[in-house]
C-alpha cells in the first residue's frame, strides 16, 4: 500500500491499458471509431496514457465538450439535451460534430452550426433498449432523449449527415446487441443509407474478459458496407471498467447486532451512482470475518455494501473498493462536507503518484 492519505481514487495504468488495447483492437478490425464519454469518465489526467488508443471525446454538456477540446484533443463530438442560446457560439467553437437532440434544437441552432461549416447529426431513438433500469432507459415511456419519427427524421436531411443512437446499457451480450442492430437495420434502413456516419452510442461492455470482439468487429464492419456510413462507439463505461478502486481507511468498528466498519469515505458522496442504482460497492470477498462497510456521512443508508475479510478489522486498516472509475468522480459531491478523496495514478512501473487533492477551500468555493 502507498504512503497517501485516504480516501483516494487509485487509476491503475496496466489495468486501463488492457480496455484501451481492446479499444484498439476493435478499431483496427472494425474501422468504427471510438470516442470516450466524458460523462462516465473525465478524469483528465489519464488522458495522455489513453488518447493513443481512441479517437477523441463525446459529451454531454458545453463544460464537457470543452474539457474533450482542451484535454483530449483529436475528434470532439458535441450533444447536449438543451443547447441554450448563451452556450452555443462557445460549443460551436469546440465541436467537429454537432449532435442535436430533437428536431427543435436542431431548428433553432443548425443555421448557427452550418454557417461555421460544423458537421451536423440528431440523436435517433430507436424506441427500444437493453436497460434494465427504468432511470438509465433512453426509450423509457415519453423519453425526452432523441427523434424517432420517421418523416420528422427525414425532413432534416438537407441539414444532417448523421445520427446518434444510445440504446445499449452495460451489455455483454453479443447476441442481443446484434439482433437489436438488425432491428434498427429493419425499421430505420432507408434512412440511414442517406448518411455519412452513426454514432451507436455507448454501453456495449466489449472491453469485458470473454466478449466476442472479432464478432463484434465483423457485425460493425458490415453495417458500415451495408449502409456506406462511418460508424462510432461511445465507450464510457467500457473504457475503464476494472481499472480503478476507491482507497478508504477504517475509522471505527462498531457491532450493532452486525459488524460495521466506519470509513473515511461515503458511498453517497464519493460512488453515489451505486446508490441511485441501490447496488452495492465491490467489497474485498476473502476470509471468514464479515462486515458491514458504510461511510461517515449521517444518511442512515450510507452503506457501501458487505465485504469478507481474513482477520478482524482493525482502525487504521485499508480497504479497496474496486471498479471505482465509471460514474463516481464525475459524481462525487461535497454532501456533510466529508473530504474530497484525492485522485491518485499508479503508473506501470507500479509508482504512485497523487494527481489531484481537495482541500477545504475547494469545498467552500463550491458554494458561496
Ligand atoms: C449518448 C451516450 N453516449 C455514451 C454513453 C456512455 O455509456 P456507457 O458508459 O454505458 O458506455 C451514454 C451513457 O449514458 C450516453 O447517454
Amino acid at each position: 500500500m502507498s504512503e497517501l492519505q485516504t480516501p483516494y481514487y487509485l487509476i491503475d495504468l496496466a489495468k486501463l491499458r488492457v480496455n484501451m488495447e481492446r479499444i484498439q483492437y476493435l478499431r483496427e478490425h472494425s474501422g468504427a471509431k471510438c470516442l470516450l464519454a466524458l460523462k462516465c469518465f473525465a478524469t483528465w489526467s489519464a488522458f495522455d496514457f489513453m488518447r493513443p488508443f481512441m479517437d477523441g471525446t463525446t459529451s454531454s454538456s458545453l463544460f464537457e465538450l470543452r474539457l474533450g477540446h482542451e484535454e483530449f484533443g483529436k475528434e470532439t463530438h458535441a450533444y447536449s439535451v438543451g443547447w441554450a442560446d448563451h452556450e452555443i457560439d462557445e460549443a460551436l467553437g469546440y465541436s467537429h460534430k454537432i449532435i442535436f437532440n430533437s428536431l427543435g434544437q436542431l431548428d433553432r441552432f443548425g443555421a448557427k452550426a452550418a454557417e461555421r461549416g460544423i458537421t451536423m447529426g440528431l440523436r435517433l431513438n430507436p424506441r427500444f433498449s437493453t436497460s434494465g433500469f427504468d432511470l438509465a432507459d433512453p426509450a423509457r415511456p415519453f423519453s425526452r432523449l432523441g427523434e424517432w419519427d420517421l418523416p420528422r427524421l427525414e425532413s432534416a436531411l438537407d441539414r444532417i449527415s448523421g445520427v446518434m443512437i444510445h440504446y445499449n446499457c452495460e451489455n455483454g451480450d453479443f447476441d442481443l446487441f446484434d439482433a437489436q442492430l438488425s432491428r434498427i437495420e429493419a425499421e430505420f434502413g432507408g434512412f440511414l443509407e442517406k448518411l455519412d456516419w452513426v454514432s451507436l452510442g455507448g454501453g456495449i461492455h466489449f472491453t469485458g474478459d470473454g466478449y466476442p470482439r472479432d464478432r463484434l468487429a465483423a457485425r460493425l464492419k458490415a453495417f458500415q458496407q451495408k449502409f456506406g456510413v462511418q460508424l462510432f462507439l461511445e465507450p464510457g463505461e467500457a473504457s475503464i471498467t476494472k481499472s480503478s478502486s476507491l482507497e478508504v481507511s477504517v475509522l471505527d468498528v462498531i457491532h450493532n447486532g452486525k459488524d460495521v466498519a466506519i470509513v473515511d469515505s461515503s458511498i453517497e458522496a464519493h460512488m453515489l451512482d451505486l446508490l441511485i442504482y441501490r447496488e452495492t460497492a465491490k467489497l474485498p470477498q476473502d476470509g471468514n470475518h464479515a462486515y458491514q462497510i458504510a461511510g461517515k456521512t449521517c444518511l442512515a443508508g450510507d452503506i457501501f455494501g458487505e465485504g469478507r475479510f481474513p482477520a478482524p478489522l482493525q482502525i487504521g486498516d485499508q480497504i479497496s473498493i474496486a471498479d471505482a472509475a465509471g460514474y463516481t468522480m464525475v459524481k462525487k459531491n461535497w454532501f456533510n462536507g466529508v473530504g474530497m478523496p484525492s485522485i491518485a495514478i499508479r503508473d506501470e512501473d507500479g509508482t504512485i503518484r497523487e494527481v489531484r487533492r481537495f482541500s477545504y477551500d475547494d469545498y467552500k468555493s463550491s458554494l458561496s
